[in-house]
C-alpha cells in the first residue's frame, strides 16, 4: 500500500456470496475496474463473504488469479507497475449464512470490531428456491416466443412453504423454544441483508475525510421482479408459488422508496441515521439486477446447463438486451453502481429519477448500465416518462399517477412491516441468550 493511502482512506467493499456465479464476478470485475479508474494511491479492501472457510479459500484463490491477471496485462504496457498494483488490493474473506440471523450478528460485530468504515456493500447473495422445471411449457414457451419466455420464464417450478432451521436454541429444559416461521427464500434473498444492512449502516455512514461519496448498500434484483407475485399479507413469501420473484418484489419495492419522503421515519431508523452529525452521512440503497447470466442458481445436470447457456446466447443474438450470459458482464451494474462517482450518480437520478439499474449488452457483446422498468413506478417513477421500446417485461404497463401511489404506498407498508419484524426477532435472539451486542 502507498505511502498516502493508508488503510482508514481505501476504499472497502464487502460483496457476499462471492464464491460462485454473479458474486465472484463482481469481485473480479471490482479488482480490474478499481485499479483502471482510481488514482495510483488509492487502494481496494475487497471482503467476500461465503458459507465456509472451503468456498472462500477456492474464491480467494480466483480473486488473486484475476489480480495476477490484471497485473501482467498492465506489466506488458508498463513494465514495473506490476508490483504497485499487486499492493493496491488486499482481499479478506468472511463467513455468512444469510439464514442463521445470529451468523449475520457475529460478522456484523466482527467487521464493526474491525474495519474501519465500508464504502459499499453489494449483497449479492441469494437462492432461487426452485424444485425444478415443467419441460413441456419450457420447449412450448421457447420455441413459441424464444426472447420473452428466456428473459421472463414462466416454466420454473418453485418450492412452496419453506422456512428456516429454527432460529433459536432449545431451552434451558431441552425444549423446544416458540418462534414464528421465517421464510427461507425471503430470508436469503430479503432479510438476511436487511438486518445485515442495518448492523452495518454505521460503517457506511462514516464519513471518509477526504471523498463526498455517501456508503452504499447495493440491493440484488431481478427482471423477475413482478408485482403479481407480491402479496404484502405474505410478505415472507410462505404460501407463493413464486417466492423468489415475490423476494425481488419487496427488494424493488423497498430499494426505491427507501429515499421518498413517506419511508423517511423507518429508513432513519433503518440507517441508524435519526440524529445526523458532521462525521456521518446517511447511506444510500441503490437497486441493481445482472440481467441474466448463466450461474448456478439453477441446478441443472452438466448437458442441460450446456444447453442453457447456448439458450442464452440465442437470445442475445435474437436481440435480447437482457441475456448478459456471462459473470463479468452480469457485474456490470452492481460495479458501476459501486464505482460511479457521487456526482455522477446523483445527476442521473436528477435526470431520470430513482430506478433500478441493471446489466444489458448488445449483440456484438458490449455491456452497458440500463435502467430498468419496475411495475407501478416506471423508469423513474415520472408521470408521462416516454416508455423504451427494447427490454420491456410482458407484465409491463404505463405508469399512471394511481399506480405510482399504490407503489410508494405499498413501499412504505413493507418498509414498516419489515422494522417491526427486525426489532421482533432482535428481541427475540436477546431473551434466547444467542443476541450478538453491537456495543
Ligand atoms: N443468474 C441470474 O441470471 C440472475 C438474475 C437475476 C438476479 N440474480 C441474482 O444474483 C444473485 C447471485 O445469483 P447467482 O446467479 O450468481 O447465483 P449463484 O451462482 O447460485 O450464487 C449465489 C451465491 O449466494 C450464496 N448463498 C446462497 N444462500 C446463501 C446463504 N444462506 N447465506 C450466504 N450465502 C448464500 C451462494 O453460496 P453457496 O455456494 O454456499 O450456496 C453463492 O455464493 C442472487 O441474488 C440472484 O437472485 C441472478
Amino acid at each position: 500500500m502507498s505511502k498516502a493511502s493508508t488503510l482508514d482512506d481505501a476504499f472497502y467493499v464487502l460483496v457476499t456470496g462471492a464464491n460462485s456465479g454473479l458474486g465472484l464476478g463482481i469481485g473480479a470485475r471490482l479488482i480490474d475496474e478499481f485499479l483502471q479508474t482510481r488514482p495510483q494511491d488509492e487502494s481496494l479492501v475487497l471482503i467476500i463473504t461465503t458459507r465456509d472457510q472451503r468456498k472462500g479459500d477456492a474464491a480467494i484463490a480466483a480473486l488473486g488469479e484475476q489480480l495476477r491477471k490484471v497485473c501482467r496485462k498492465a506489466e506488458k504496457k508498463l513494465p514495473g507497475v506490476s508490483q504497485v498494483l499487486q499492493r493496491r488490493v488486499q482481499l479478506r474473506q468472511e463467513r455468512l449464512d444469510l439464514l442463521s440471523l445470529v451468523s449475520v450478528q457475529k460478522l456484523s460485530k466482527k467487521l464493526r470490531d474491525t474495519v474501519p468504515k465500508l464504502d459499499v456493500v453489494i449483497c449479492n447473495a441469494g437462492i432461487g428456491g426452485w424444485t425444478g422445471i415443467n419441460w413441456l411449457l419450457a420447449f412450448r414457451t421457447i420455441l413459441t416466443s424464444w426472447k420473452t419466455s428466456t428473459t421472463w420464464p414462466t416454466f420454473k417450478l418453485s418450492g412452496v412453504g419453506w422456512t428456516t432451521k429454527p432460529q433459536l436454541p432449545p431451552a434451558a429444559d431441552g425444549s423446544e423454544r416458540e418462534e414464528p416461521p421465517l421464510g427461507e427464500v425471503f430470508c436469503a434473498n430479503f432479510f438476511g441483508h436487511y438486518l445485515l444492512g442495518h448492523y452495518l449502516a454505521p460503517l457506511l455512514a462514516r464519513r471518509s475525510q477526504t471523498k463526498q461519496a455517501l456508503g452504499r448498500l447495493i440491493w440484488t434484483s431481478s427482471l423477475e421482479a413482478y408485482e403479481h407475485t407480491f402479496d404484502i399479507q405474505d410478505i415472507q413469501c410462505l404460501e407463493s408459488t413464486e417466492a423468489y420473484e415475490s423476494s425481488k418484489r419487496l427488494t424493488d419495492l423497498m430499494a426505491i422508496t427507501s429515499v421518498l419522503p413517506a419511508t423517511e421515519p423507518h429508513v432513519n431508523k433503518y440507517l441508524d441515521c435519526e440524529q445526523p452529525s458532521e462525521k456521518i452521512t446517511k447511506p444510500r440503497i441503490y437497486l441493481s439486477h445482472p440481467g441474466i447470466t448463466h450461474t448456478p442458481i439453477m441446478p441443472l445436470i452438466l448437458v442441460l446447463d450446456y444447453a442453457w447457456m447456448l439458450v442464452c446466447y440465442i437470445s442475445r443474438w435474437l436481440g435480447s438486451q437482457w441475456h448478459v450470459v456471462t459473470v463479468d458482464k452480469g457485474a456490470v451494474a452492481a460495479v458501476w453502481l459501486a464505482l460511479a462517482k457521487q456526482s455522477t450518480l446523483d445527476t442521473m437520478e436528477q435526470r431520470e429519477g430513482v430506478g433500478k439499474w441493471g446489466s444489458a449488452i448488445d449483440v456484438r457483446g458490449n455491456e452497458r448500465v440500463e435502467r430498468t422498468e419496475v411495475e407501478g413506478w416506471g423508469w423513474g417513477g415520472e408521470i408521462g416518462e416516454r416508455p423504451r421500446k427494447y427490454g420491456r417485461s410482458p407484465y409491463a404497463k404505463t405508469l399512471t399517477p394511481q399506480s405510482k401511489e399504490n407503489f410508494v404506498r405499498e413501499g412504505e407498508q413493507c418498509w414498516a412491516e419489515l422494522e417491526k419484524m427486525r426489532l421482533d426477532w432482535e428481541k427475540r435472539l436477546d431473551e434466547a441468550g444467542v443476541g450478538v451486542s453491537m456495543e
